[in-house]
This record gives structure tokens, sequence and C-alpha cells, in this order.
């Protein structure tokens, strides 16, 4: 090799080092941006209630309300979703016109509660479990089931049940992955609507307080345990159904279920859930 070439080569090796040292040490760690978002959070719902161990948010406002969570516990016992799980098996393992079914589309016989919602790097969006089951329904030729209740509650409520006790680990990894995170932070923390109120105007600051008949939830716990039988409307129903009702009360406009927004505020409120497990569904008033 001439001497040259020699130095042609050293300075390719040495530029590539240099890319490989300046891209690591750029490298935004957006999970540790996360952790330090969950620590603050949980701790900020800790001081709030002391006496509530962690797991126990998954219980919603059943982990502070001692009176209630005696009543909800009369009516666990015999579910009012137990039917509603039982239709959602019937049709997860129900045949498409093309022989298929929703079970060729999850792994671990439907046991992926904790695989959702995550942040798909190649569509740069979150997907929700309800999304992947529309997903897997348009991609065989069947038609998308409303995100709001019926069916798609059913069967997300089945995956949900059989998944019971499943860890919750939201990754975010990404810079776009990031990025949806934010966007879900920020309509969580923005003040909307007549009343002119945020989600964590209720749900962190006057959470424990009586509205109406009701205690609102600390909001540590909002995503763990749906879809959810409410007795209000006699039916089981998704996460985005409720969203778009707590929109609703504070006169905000409510958005679609499966709205980006109403992903991306998923995507959030379950990664502060992080270290919660998975137990849903559940009955609520
Ligand atoms: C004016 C106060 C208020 C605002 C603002 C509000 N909520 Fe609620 N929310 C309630 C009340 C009251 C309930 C019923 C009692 C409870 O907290 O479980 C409730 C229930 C919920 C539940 C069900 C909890 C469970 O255990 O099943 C979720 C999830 C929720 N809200 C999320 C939100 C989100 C997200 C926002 C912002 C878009 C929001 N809420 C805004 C008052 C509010």
């Amino acid at each position: 090799m001439s001497r040259l070439s020699v130095a042609r080569l050293l300075q390719a090796v040495f530029l590539i080092v240099l890319t490989m040292v300046s891209n690591s040490a750029l490298a935004v760690n957006y999970q540790a941006l996360v952790d330090a978002d969950v620590r603050k959070f949980q701790a900020y719902i800790h001081k709030e209630f002391p006496d509530v161990r962690t797991a126990d948010f998954a219980d919603g406002v059943y982990a502070i309300d001692s009176q209630a969570r005696k009543q909800w516990k009369e009516v666990e016992e015999f579910p009012p979703y137990d039917l509603a799980v039982d239709e959602g098996k019937a049709l997860f393992n129900k045949p498409f016109a093309n022989g298929k079914s929703l079970a060729g589309c999850f792994p671990n016989g439907g046991a992926v509660r904790n695989k959702y919602p995550y942040f798909d790097e190649k569509r740069g969006q979150v997907v929700t479990l309800e999304m992947a089951i529309n997903d897997c329904l348009t991609a065989n030729g069947e038609k998308p089931l409303n995100g709001m209740k019926g069916d798609l509650a059913k069967i997300s409520a089945y995956i949900a049940f059989i998944s019971r006790g499943q860890p919750i680990h939201v990754k975010v990894e990404s810079a776009a992955a990031y990025k949806a995170y934010l966007k879900g932070k920020q309509f969580f923390y923005a003040k909307r609507g007549q009343l002119n109120m945020s989600c964590a105007g209720c749900h962190m600051e006057y959470a424990g307080r009586q509205l109406r008949s009701e205690i609102i939830s600390p909001a540590l716990g909002h995503t763990t345990h749906f879809p959810v039988f409410r007795l209000k409307w006699g039916e089981i129903g998704t996460l985005h159904r409720r969203y778009a009702g707590c929109n609703e009360n504070i006169g905000a406009k409510p958005l679609a279920a499966q709205s980006e927004e109403y992903r991306d505020l998923e995507f959030f409120q379950t990664a502060m859930c992080n270290g919660l497990s998975f137990n849903g569904p559940a009955s609520r008033k």
C-alpha cells in the first residue's frame, strides 16, 4: 500500500470513530426523561395519598374511598363485565370471511395487553390495542369496529382479562416517540372547555375531592383497567369513551375514539402508570 492510501485509510477510520463517538454523545436518552417524569408524577400522588400502595392505584377511586370500595367489591363478586369477556372471546376466535381470525393477528393466545400502547417507529404513531384490533380486521377485508363500545370493547375486554397481572412498561426510545409522548402530556395539562379545566386540574390537584356525587380519582392508574363496564352506561366502554365523557363534562369538544390526540394521551397516561400492572376489565359507577 502506498503511503498516500494508508493515510487515506487512517483518515477514513478516524472519521468513522469520530461519527460514532459524537452520535452516542448526542443521543438523547428519551426513556430517562420519561422515567424522571414518572417519578415526579407518582411522587405527587403519593404525597396526596401517603397510605395507598402504588399497585393499588390500579383500582381507581376505590383505592382512596373505602366506603365506595366496599360496594365495588360486592359488585365485582359477580362482575358485570363477565358476559362481555365471553362475547369478546367468541369474537376473537370467530373466522373472518377469508377463514382467518383475530387470533391469527396476536401472539401469545391474545394475552398481549402490555404490548400496547406502543410507538410504531415505521408508522410514526402510537398504536393502541383497539387500533391494532381494527387494523387486523381491515387487513383481512373486514369492517373496522366502533371505537367507543360494542364488539371492539368486548374484544379488548377479553384480551385485558387474559392478560391480567402483566406489568406496565411503556417505552419511549426515539425522538418521534418522545414527541408523541409530549403531545399527550400537553393534552393532559392543558386547560380547555367552558370550565377552563385540565385533566390534571381534576385528577391531580383535586383528586380525592367530591364533585357532585363522585369522588375524583387520582390520575395514577387511569389506564390500567379499561375497558370498563360502567353502571351509568349499562354496558362496556373503552378508555377513549371515558376521555370523551370527561371532555364533555367540562364543556370541551369530545374527540373521536382512536384520534391521534387520544392515542397520544393514552400513551402519556399509560407511561405514568409504569410500574403498575394491567388489571382490566373493571366495573365503575
Ligand atoms: C371537572 C373535573 C374533571 C376533569 C377536568 C376531567 N375529569 Fe376525568 N373524571 C372526573 C370524574 C368526577 C370522574 C369519575 C370518578 C373517577 O374519577 O373515577 C372521572 C373519571 C375519569 C376516568 C375513569 C377513571 C376510572 O377509574 O375508571 C378517566 C380515565 C378520566 N376521568 C380521565 C380524564 C382525562 C384524561 C381528562 C382530561 C381530558 C379528564 N379526565 C378530565 C372528573 C374530571
